[in-house]
């Protein structure tokens, strides 16, 4: 499998790794596949992604695709960051093997997860704004579905 320079450098170096104790929305999504789990914390100031970290148990592609992610949403609106798609994570990275698509995906959820907590906790509903958090299978393009 071969990997982009950018991938090998989140991957190796991932940036915004860590929690936020008093974040104001905190997600956490799992690949019920692979097990793998991403938790992603953000801190929310004038409508704008304060600041973002994430902890990844996971494979190199899933803390490569968090890592990009963060950087790609901080210091952006918080409507900004609910468009991120894993598509666009995945072109920032340079691209991902195939069968490594569907890991973008758990970065694209964790942020929409993150963010449905912040709505709740405002007293907001979060379904019209976030819409539903699941792995869609049809956008991913890897080369397995999820049960
Ligand atoms: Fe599970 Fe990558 S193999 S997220």
């Amino acid at each position: 499998m071969i990997y982009s320079e950018k991938v090998m450098d989140h991957f190796a170096n991932p940036r915004n790794v860590g929690e936020i104790p008093d974040a104001d929305g905190v997600g956490e999504v799992g690949n019920a596949k692979c097990g793998d789990i991403m938790k992603m914390f953000i801190k929310v100031k004038d409508g704008r992604i304060d600041d973002v970290k994430f902890k990844t148990f996971g494979c190199g592609a899933a803390i490569a695709t968090s890592s990009i992610a963060t950087e790609m949403i901080k210091g952006q609106s918080i409507e900004e960051a609910l468009k991120l798609t894993n598509k666009a994570v995945v072109e920032a990275l340079d691209g991902l093997p195939p069968a490594k698509l569907h890991c973008s995906v758990l970065a694209e959820e964790a942020i929409k997860s993150a963010l449905s907590d912040y709505y709740t906790r405002k007293g907001i509903d979060p379904r019209p704004l976030v819409g539903e958090i699941g792995v869609d299978c049809d956008a991913c393009g890897c080369d397995h579905s999820h049960g």
